[in-house]
């Protein structure tokens, strides 16, 4: 930068026309290495408005190999004269010996030339000179354009020689700057940001600060990834779409204790529905209970039974119905779900639901629970369907997820009677995994709805991290989600087909 600016302070007209010419530090800035210092160098003076700068191409000319050794050792006609023997003066040398001597491609182009020339004669079978001292022009003008770069002889010249293929052209990137508004001789580092200081002390009225470069590129934006949860998310969804499911409104995490427990026949007394095990909300207060009637059916049902069923026989209160919560699992939405298709107008149809989506629980965090997690859930609505309905689903739905060989274990839900846990056989591990719990609804459950008697519900919910992890060999579930998310893993994890089941 110095160097530009005392070069430009130098020059009356305050102009640089060849930024080749500057040298710094004692070297000449001629090659295109040290032009492209000096663009750098023009760049920041003139975001500082010292300098204006334009660039320029030039043709440098230099010569090919033929000419550069025509430039030592001269032209192929200077060489068949200098092989002649003046006339008198020895024998007439012939075409082989020039050949032998030159070789065959200078005594083909530059015997003839010679002779054109004047500067070699015929005796008898062999060539004397004719001239005694002739110029050779083609090497003169090579060493020209070798020593200039150019010829004064103009592009005429230039052109022939290019066409001989012994010089060649190249581009040169130079620079030609005038002084800027400015302009001094020294470079002042501005001011970039008008700092709090800067105002209180009043020191920003004599700052100088740095324009903005409004073409300045700016950082590269980076691509976004889609979270290998919901990726898995996708495949699962797919699979329901094509089994004819349709999908639950899962958007409200924040439930009822009607809907979550009560309506599903979870006692009032479960260990589940205690502080230690769920979110409670303490804002709003309370609930709003949809239907009265239906409300005492399920109390009526908790208290004393129905339906076939002796009830808990045990206190129910309106007050723990009304109390808000995240919702601990899906089936809440599942519930309300049912109750709608009982009561819609018309009455109830069959119907195939599914929902994938996040639940809660008060649950110490390690490498394989999360206080939140996000559930994957399939219910099937219609007359007269039976357990062996509910393993035909699974079968079917699990083969799609590539779980081919299950195993169906005895279990209990508040809610489901009977009640299966789901196995499946994973070759990757070498053994039998947990991966669903499912059952039949109870009529204490979806009687009071007012579903027809001869309707059976069935129902499958599972987690979906878990099948996530498996796929993305992850083993602690905290670097899946969270404050301790992998993000780098997040970007690269790859798409997933889960009925490859090639994990
Ligand atoms: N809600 C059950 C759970 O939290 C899953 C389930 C859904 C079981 C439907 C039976 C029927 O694990």
């Amino acid at each position: 930068q110095t160097a530009i600016l005392t070069a430009l302070d130098a020059s009356p007209a305050g102009t640089l026309t060849d930024s080749r010419t500057i040298s710094a530090a004692g070297t000449l800035l001629g090659s295109q290495e040290a032009q492209a210092v000096v663009k750098s160098a023009l760049d920041s003076l003139l975001s500082k408005e010292m300098v204006d700068y334009k660039q320029i191409t030039t043709n440098v000319y230099g010569l090919t190999e033929e000419g550069a050794q025509i430039a030592a050792s001269g032209s192929h006609e200077f060489r068949v004269w200098q092989a002649c023997p003046a006339a008198g003066a020895g024998a007439p040398v012939t075409v082989p010996e020039l050949k032998k001597l030159l070789g065959d491609d200078t005594v083909k182009v530059g015997q003839g030339r010679a002779f054109k020339n004047k500067w070699i004669a015929k005796d008898g079978a062999g060539f004397v000179r004719a001239a005694a001292a002739p110029v050779d022009e083609t090497a003169e003008q090579l060493r020209e354009v070798q020593t200039t770069g150019g010829q004064a002889g103009g592009d005429k010249v230039l052109k022939e020689l290019i066409k001989r293929k012994l010089v060649g052209a190249r581009k040169q990137l130079h620079f030609s700057a005038s002084k800027g508004p400015k302009f001094a001789t020294e470079v002042k580092t501005l001011e970039t940001d008008l700092s709090t200081d800067m105002v209180s002390s009043g020191k920003w009225k004599e700052a100088e600060f740095k324009p903005y470069n409004f073409a300045a590129q700016g950082q590269a934006t980076e691509g976004g990834a889609l979270h290998p949860l919901l990726k898995v998310r996708e495949e699962f969804r797919q699979i329901f779409f094509d089994l004819g499911f349709t999908e639950m409104p899962t958007n409200h995490f924040v439930e009822s204790a009607f809907w979550n427990f009560d309506a599903m026949f979870v006692p009032q007394q479960h260990p589940a529905r205690e502080l230690q095990d769920t979110f409670y909300v303490k804002d709003p207060a309370k609930a709003f209970i949809p239907d009265e009637a239906y409300y005492e059916r399920v109390r009526k049902t908790h208290e004393v039974g129905g339906y076939g069923s002796i009830g808990y026989r045990a206190p129910f209160l309106r007050a723990d119905s009304e109390r808000l919560l995240l919702r601990t699992h899906t089936t809440a939405v599942s519930t309300d779900m049912l109750y709608r298709l009982a009561n819609q107008p018309g009455g109830f149809k069959p119907a195939k639901l599914f929902s994938i989506d996040r639940v809660f629980r008060n649950e110490a965090t390690d490498a394989t629970h999360l206080a939140e997690f996000h559930q994957v859930e399939g219910v099937v609505a219609d007359y007269d369907i039976t357990l062996g309905h509910l393993i035909g689903f699974m079968k079917e739905f699990f083969a799609k997820t590539g779980n081919h060989k299950l195993r169906f274990k005895p279990a209990y839900n508040p809610y489901t009677e009977p009640s299966m846990e789901v196995f499946s056989w994973h070759e990757g591990l070498g053994k039998w995994i947990e991966i669903a719990n499912s059952g039949v609804f109870r009529p204490e459950m979806l009687e009071p709805m007012g579903l027809p008697k001869g309707v059976r519900v069935l129902g499958w919910g599972m987690s979906l991290e878990r099948p996530t992890m498996i796929k993305y060999k992850i083993s602690d579930i905290r670097t899946l989600v969270g404050h301790k998310t992998d993000l780098l893993g997040v970007k690269s994890a790859a798409a997933v087909r889960l009925d490859k089941g090639d994990d």
